[in-house]
């Protein structure tokens, strides 16, 4: 009788009854990518876990069961990124990264934190150059899982021993498409080789040793950085394309996108009482209106007003002199801008979630790209069909024109784009149910020999098999030798006795 009540009490308990403790770190990242750790912390909070979140970012008040540690204000926040290009993109990047570690280390909570991370059952790390979080894996027992919020990358996926055919994935700053030319894979291939064994391996002994400065004898960074047994990405097929993944390396992309809810009434009444649509108009978080420099801002006004829709712009300031189609807000909820009905146009610098959402909403997109994988999504998007790029430095009144009417007046981006948003609206689950599954996966697993994939113990050589080429190429070469000189040798033999004979 016992046994029965306890099983009954047993089988009451929800599967998703155990909560488990995990640490989310993300101290060096765009908003955009703070916010999908918050969505991906709150996803994680409703399936009843319990969440730390270290950010440069200050939390928000809405989120009582995330506890947040806010380092101080982000490098990325103050920034105008309309005055980097690549070289002073990567050294930003950098220095950002050794001020975020002084940021980290120097204070008592994350100190405290960093004390106590066994007691975490996980620890996800927001991925892309954050390796200044590497100390919370020293000698850390739980579950180590990774976070791409650029979508696929090569070396994030590298380092679970997997490489991603080169052929197939630009690399990442490039603006190739899914479909590259040879001298696009030319191009991929150099590029990276010399980002990656160049760029990235002349910053790692600054990182190593700014990390040694707080921690002496910190373990080789890439040794337990690079050493995630879940990968989360944030990308799906449907948008840039199938690419072969391991089992552990799952796409949780368009967790942002959500069906649209209705608009203050203002704005509604704006964007319905508009019989030609509405563009939407927005550089996102990073990048911020005010920042365009004030000739760009002259163009695009003089641009909108000589368009019959109507301009729905996300601007942070009160100093322009508009037309009256357009009008402008400090603060927008794109989702419900790009879900509403009315809207034709997404003028976007495609950031990555902007990106994701107008496929997701199904909405055209003239791409404005200014830094960092913004050419790459915006060019893909175009070859695509999905929309058109423009460029700062090509553009004229009459191009952005022409680029708008273009896209609104040729159906077939539409179609494509009606297309793209059904594969992302039909998935088996939800990616917020795919990333609970997953994490949960991973913590009930940890360390299991069948999420460790035997290629990450392989050099580059062993994996392509080239010191076996070599070492049968070796055996051909001495069988061929060996049978040249036994048939040399017989037919002297048999030579010499024919000459004896007569
Ligand atoms: C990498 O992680 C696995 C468990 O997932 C662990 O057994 C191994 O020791 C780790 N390697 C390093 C260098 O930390």
């Amino acid at each position: 009788m016992e046994l029965f009540l306890l099983m009954v009490a047993i089988s009451l308990i929800p599967s998703n009854a155990v909560c488990h403790r995990i640490l989310m770190l993300a101290p060096l990242g765009s908003w955009s990518e703070y916010q999908l750790t918050k969505i991906i912390a709150r996803t994680l909070t409703d399936a009843g876990h319990s969440i730390t979140v270290v950010s440069s970012f200050k939390p928000s008040t809405q989120d009582e069961l995330i506890e947040e540690i806010y380092l101080g204000k982000s490098v990325f926040e103050d920034k105008n990124i309309f005055k980097l290009d690549l070289i002073s993109t990567s050294t930003f990047v950098n220095d950002g990264r050794l001020a975020a570690a002084d940021k980290m280390y120097t204070n008592k909570e994350v100190l405290q934190l960093w004390r106590k991370r066994n007691t975490f059952d996980a620890i996800i790390i927001y991925s892309a150059g954050n390796e200044i979080a590497s100390p919370f894996l020293i000698d850390y027992t739980g579950t180590y899982i990774g976070l791409c919020a650029i979508g696929i990358e090569n070396f994030q996926i590298l380092n679970q021993g997997h490489r991603l055919p080169k052929s197939v994935v630009p690399f990442l700053l490039m603006s190739s498409g899914y479909h590259m030319t040879f001298w696009e894979r030319t191009l991929s291939l150099v590029v990276e080789t010399l980002l990656y064994n160049f760029a990235y391996i002349f910053m790692l002994p600054g990182i190593q040793q700014k990390l040694e400065e707080y921690f002496p004898g910190h373990p080789p960074v890439l040794d337990i950085y690079g050493n995630y047994s879940l990968l989360l990405i944030n990308s799906h097929f449907g948008m840039y394309g199938p690419v072969p993944l391991l089992p552990t390396q799952v796409e949780i992309g368009t967790l942002t996108a959500r069906e649209p809810k209705p608009l203050p009434e203002d704005l509604e009444k704006f964007m319905s009482g508009s019989s030609e649509g509405v563009i939407y108009f927005s550089l996102g978080s990073l990048a911020k209106s005010t920042d365009i420099p004030e000739n760009y801002k002259l163009l695009f006004i003089e641009a909108f007003s000589q368009l019959t829709q109507r301009v729905v712009w996300k601007y942070e300031g009160d100093d322009l002199e508009l037309p009256k189609n357009v009008l402008t807000r400090k603060w927008l909820s794109q989702q419900d801008i790009l879900g509403h009905p009315a809207t034709v146009l997404f003028i976007s610098h495609c950031g990555m979630f902007g990106t994701q959402e107008a496929k997701y909403h199904g909405v055209p997109v003239l791409g404005v790209p200014i830094a960092f994988d913004q050419p790459r999504n915006a060019e893909r998007l175009a070859r695509s069909g999905y929309g058109e790029v423009l460029y700062w430095d090509d553009m004229t009144v009459d191009k952005i024109v022409k680029s708008i009417n273009k896209i609104i007046n040729d159906p077939r981006y539409a179609q494509n784009l009606k297309v793209v948003s059904s594969a992302l609206k039909d998935q088996k689950d939800s990616p917020a149910e795919r990333t609970v599954w997953w994490v949960e996966y991973a913590i009930r697993h940890r360390g299991a020999p069948h999420m460790d994939y035997a290629g990450k113990h392989l050099n580059t050589l062993q994996y392509y098999m080239i010191d076996v080429f070599c070492f049968l190429a070796l055996v051909l070469l001495s069988w061929a030798t060996l049978t040249y000189f036994c048939i040399k040798h017989t037919l002297r033999k048999l030579y010499r006795k024919k000459n004896k004979e007569e």
